[in-house]
């Protein structure tokens, strides 16, 4: 590169300072996100950058023209020619985006790559949620996060301002909040709500955790938002989620006590009164058309027994506890919108009846947003499986800890929230967006909080703005992988992505073999991996095209870097083995929600990853007890079966695993036991191999897992 640039002094002498003099070089450009059509013309132009952003420059021509491209807000076009940078749109957003790009595009001395950009966002709703209740996060980080934000054209900050953890914004009416409900004992989640007391202290208290917004930090954050283009979304959490409010106000609850529950008691008038001053103080601060009234994960079980809520529900002639949340919910709504704004909730609002104005978040996967859209509702998706920034993003071991789940920045980009060909064009249209969802039970500080959402939140954006047809993940590893070092010159504590490899399949019972495919999320990575089971070197093969498999590989692969190996080889054991597809029987009750694809899923080839959400791992809440048919008597020489341990969400070791065999079916013998070598009190992610080696003879293969008290997971039964 440098040694092109003299020749270019030397050729074209005092011409260099010209722009697009250099010939068809095509620079390098990492845009995020994606725009929708971009054309690089090959060189670039040199002007100075500051008058450009500064819009000093007269090579810089900006033009706002409401009737631009049918007046779409958001859309921009930008060329970048040698005679200058022409911008325009039909809206200040639209030409705030154009800079957007315009930053990104600019390459220090080299100066603007020259370029034709037509772009306009895919979702009006591009979204990132940041719960403040359970950590709070000073103003001053807020500020911080939508400065990111608005440079990688997100436009919604969804702030979940009130739950257990503590209430975080001043209210004139009901002062007691930020006095007695802002602060609590211990800092450390797990040393204050998942063993500890619970209890929340008065603001002053010496060593107490915790702090609020005024409504003028609100005001400033509001402010500063805007002059980004990106509008807030205030949460306040009604009916559940509300135990620090019964801390201030006791009377609001069933129990009429502190410490007794979440929910609010939906039979007490004043528990509107409550909900309608609140909205009523959050209004006057934010001009968000949506407003956030929580709705998730309400208990309900006072409800059953509170003499006012029974009432109610005896007045109203309602048949279950769900049209409780449904009609608290249904009475914000019409508050909300005889104020000319809309309310939004999590998904359990549907529970008993929508009102008529909500619009919902899915976030319990996504069957909610659908059923929601086919009814006439806007929905934000924001499914856990792929939108959940506080779930892990690599090998659980290596990271702080975590709430757990599994959403490595691979996962989070292949989300697309509008799934082909399932939905009408009307039913479309109610798609507002997407949203990543910061929860910070387990994230103390700014630092941890960035380094969980950065660099995912940038997937996010990216599906929030770039046309579905336009996104691919080998493009967009490359782009990321360019932006870790813009992150961090922002001053974003990013996670600088993962060393790992992953490993994933093709199973072909056509030709009898498995295709072993290997990625990363560093670009470039050179890859070199065995298939002994050894640690790979340099000297390993180089990864460059799919690993077949037609019996058994013990794949080791690991990234190298300057001749060294990076972090831990990945291992996986591969086995297109002979069970591959033979009948299976059950004899005992699977459970429906983790059936990972179906009845052959232990029989299909493949093994699981590191979450049991990844569809290869089957889940049981009783024992397992299955019997595979080989199709007619054979020689039976290894039986191996993989399992997961998460205590976190209750998943175990069985305590053993038997083996049996039967050439009728009818009568089985045991070839023996394999215990549980993992302690059912060991939280971290743990998997054990029950492996048993003989030589037996039989048609009938059966497998038997004790479960010790929770769900069990297995991924494979592999027969030999
Ligand atoms: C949620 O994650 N409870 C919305």
């Amino acid at each position: 590169m440098r040694s092109k640039q003299k020749l270019a002094i030397i050729v074209f002498g005092g011409l260099t300072l010209l722009a697009g003099c250099q010939p068809a070089e095509t620079p390098r450009v990492d845009l995020i996100p994606q725009p929708a059509q971009m054309e690089l013309k090959g060189g670039y132009l040199r002007i100075d950058s500051a008058e450009v952003f500064q819009g000093k420059s007269n090579q810089f021509t900006s033009t706002i023209d409401p009737a631009w491209d049918g007046g779409r807000p958001e859309a921009y076009e930008l060329n970048i020619t040698k005679d200058g940078i022409d911008l325009r749109a039909a809206s200040e957003a639209g030409i705030y985006y154009g800079q957007q790009t315009l930053r990104q595009l600019y390459k220090g001395e080299q100066g603007f790559p020259l370029v034709a950009i037509k772009d306009s966002a895919r979702f009006a709703y591009r979204g990132l949620h940041l719960d403040v209740s359970r950590h709070f996060f000073e103003k001053e980080e807020v500020m911080k996060l939508l400065d990111v934000m608005s440079y990688y054209k997100l436009n919604r900050l969804h702030m979940h301002l009130t739950d257990a953890g503590g209430w975080r914004f001043e209210v004139e009416k009901y002062p007691r909040l930020t006095s007695h409900a802002a602060f609590r004992t211990e800092s450390d989640w797990r040393k204050w709500w998942d063993g500890g007391d619970r209890k929340y202290l008065p603001e002053g208290t010496e060593g107490a955790y915790g702090g609020y917004y005024t409504k003028e930090d609100l005001r400033e954050i509001v402010a500063y938002a805007a002059s980004k283009h990106i509008t807030v979304i205030p949460e306040v959490e009604f009916p559940g989620h509300s135990e620090e409010v019964f801390m201030a106000y006791p009377e609001l609850c069933c129990a009429g006590k502190p410490y007794s529950g979440g929910d609010f008691c939906i039979g007490n008038e004043k528990s509107y009164q409550f909900m309608e001053d609140v909205l009523t103080e959050v209004m006057e601060i934010f001009p968000s058309e949506y407003i956030h009234v929580g709705g998730d994960e309400a208990s309900k079980a006072h409800w059953k027994t509170c003499p006012k809520c029974q009432a109610l529900m005896r007045r109203e002639g309602m048949k279950d506890v769900d049209e409780l949340q449904s009609y608290m919910i249904h009475r914000a709504d019409e508050f909300l919108t005889s104020k000319g704004r809309k309310l939004i909730g999590w998904d359990e609002i549907l529970q008993g009846g929508l009102a008529p104005g909500a619009a919902v978040m899915s976030w319990r996967g996504e069957q909610a947003g659908f059923q929601s859209v086919r009814m006439g509702h806007n929905v934000v998706m924001t499914p856990g499986n792929y939108m959940y920034l506080d779930f892990y993003q690599a090998f659980p071991n290596t990271q702080p800890y975590a709430i757990g789940g599994y959403t490595p920045i691979k996962k989070v980009y292949s989300y697309n929230p509008i799934p082909k060909d399932s939905l009408t064009a009307e039913e479309e249209r109610h798609f507002m967006g997407v949203q990543g969802n910061t929860w910070t039970e387990y994230i103390p500080t700014p630092e941890h909080l960035e380094y969980m959402m950065f660099p995912r939140a940038l997937a996010v954006a990216e599906i929030g703005w770039t046309p579905q047809e336009k996104r691919e993940w080998n493009s967009f590893k490359r782009r990321v992988n360019a932006h870790i070092p813009v992150l961090q010159a922002k001053g974003i504590n990013t996670f600088p992505l993962s060393d790992e490899i992953e490993v994933t399949m093709a199973v072909d019972t056509l030709q009898k073999h498995v295709e072993v495919f290997l990625d990363a999320e560093k670009d470039p990575a050179e890859i070199h991996y065995t298939t002994d089971g050894s640690v790979p070197t340099l000297s390993s093969p180089l990864y460059t095209a799919p690993i077949l498999v037609t019996d058994s590989a013990d794949i080791r692969a690991a990234i190298f870097r300057d001749g060294k190996l990076q972090g831990e080889p990945t291992e996986k054991r591969v086995d297109y083995h002979r069970g591959i597809n033979k009948p299976i029987h059950y004899n005992n009750k699977l459970y429906a929600g983790y059936m990972a694809g179906g009845m052959n899923a232990l029989l299909d080839g493949f093994r699981g990853g590191l979450t049991y959400l990844d569809g290869h791992w089957q889940g049981y809440l009783d024992n397992l007890d299955a019997v595979v048919d080989m199709g007619e008597v054979t020689d039976i020489r290894m039986v191996s079966s993989r399992w997961m341990q998460l205590t976190g969400p209750g998943v175990y070791q069985p305590t053993e695993v038997e083996l049996l065999v039967s050439d009728d079916g009818q009568t089985f013998t045991s070839c023996g036991v394999v215990p549980t070598t993992v302690a059912q009190d060991d939280s971290r992610l743990l998997f054990q191999e029950y492996r048993f080696d003989g030589n037996w003879r039989g048609r009938y293969v059966q497998v038997k897992a004790k479960n010790p008290k929770g769900f069990i997971f297995v991924d494979e039964i592999v027969i030999w």
